[in-house]
């Protein structure tokens, strides 16, 4: 089965469910797993939570089912796959985002139904030393999504409503750069890299 399919999988799989898919995988993948690799953890929802849940892995992803369907986490529903791989030695740090509108204007850049953040400690924290922060996504995807990489492990993610208005952000570090467009976030990291390394030759 190409790679493609196994990303039109749940589409066809799940017609009503598909609003927001993320898909973990382990750093040593070097990139995006799809849906429904061995070592693939994949998350999705098509409902809209009434405030932010956060979900540790250990948690979610621990009952060693293949597929569940439950609240047993959240008041909403949402399915998982893929548990049955769950390591929590592992260190898994790309993030294959997807999220696509079912109502209001349904276009990549304009702001999503769901706002995504991930976080390297338990219970949604930010830890270590430097302390590591959370990265988050509230715009919408295109309909294959996008492969994103955390600089750790992640341990936690939290679900909740996406703020109101036209803003939304795409993988931004602590939400910052909030932009109309996706991936102007992006753009604008690399920027403030650059402008710490041109201030530091200078
Ligand atoms: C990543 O590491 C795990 C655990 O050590 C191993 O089972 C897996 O085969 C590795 N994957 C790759 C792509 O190297
Ligand atoms: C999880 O399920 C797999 C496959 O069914 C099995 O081999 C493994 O022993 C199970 N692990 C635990 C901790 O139950
Ligand atoms: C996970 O990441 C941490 C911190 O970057 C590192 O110390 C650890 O060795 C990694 N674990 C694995 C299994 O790669
Ligand atoms: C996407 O859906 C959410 C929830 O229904 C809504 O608040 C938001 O305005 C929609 N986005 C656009 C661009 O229509
Ligand atoms: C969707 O967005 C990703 C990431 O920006 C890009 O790599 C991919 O080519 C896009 N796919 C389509 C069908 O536009």
């Amino acid at each position: 089965m190409s790679t493609a399919s196994l990303f039109l999988l749940p589409l066809l799989v799940l017609p009503a469910l598909a609003q927001l898919t993320v898909t973990f995988s382990p750093a040593n993948s070097t990139t995006c797993l799809a849906k429904g690799a061995s070592d693939a953890l994949t998350f999705s929802t098509g409902a809209i939570p009434s405030y932010s849940t956060c979900f540790n892995f250990n948690e979610v992803f621990a009952d060693n089912s293949s597929t569940d369907t439950g609240t047993a986490l959240a008041d909403f529903d949402y399915t998982i796959s893929g548990a049955q791989a769950f390591d929590s030695q592992t260190n898994y740090s790309y993030v294959h985002y997807q999220q696509t509108n079912t109502t209001g204007t349904i276009k990549a850049g304009k702001v999503a139904a769901l706002q995504l953040d991930v976080f390297p400690g338990q219970d949604c924290q930010e830890v270590g030393k430097p302390i590591e922060t959370w990265y988050g996504w509230s715009c919408q995807s295109n309909t294959t999504g996008e492969c994103d990489e955390v600089p750790y492990g992640v341990k936690s993610f939290s679900v909740s409503a996406a703020s109101d208005g036209s803003k939304c952000y795409d993988f931004a570090k602590e939400g910052k750069a909030a932009a109309g467009v996706a991936q102007a976030s992006r753009f604008a990291m690399a920027f403030a890299v650059l402008a710490v390394g041109l201030a530091l030759f200078a």
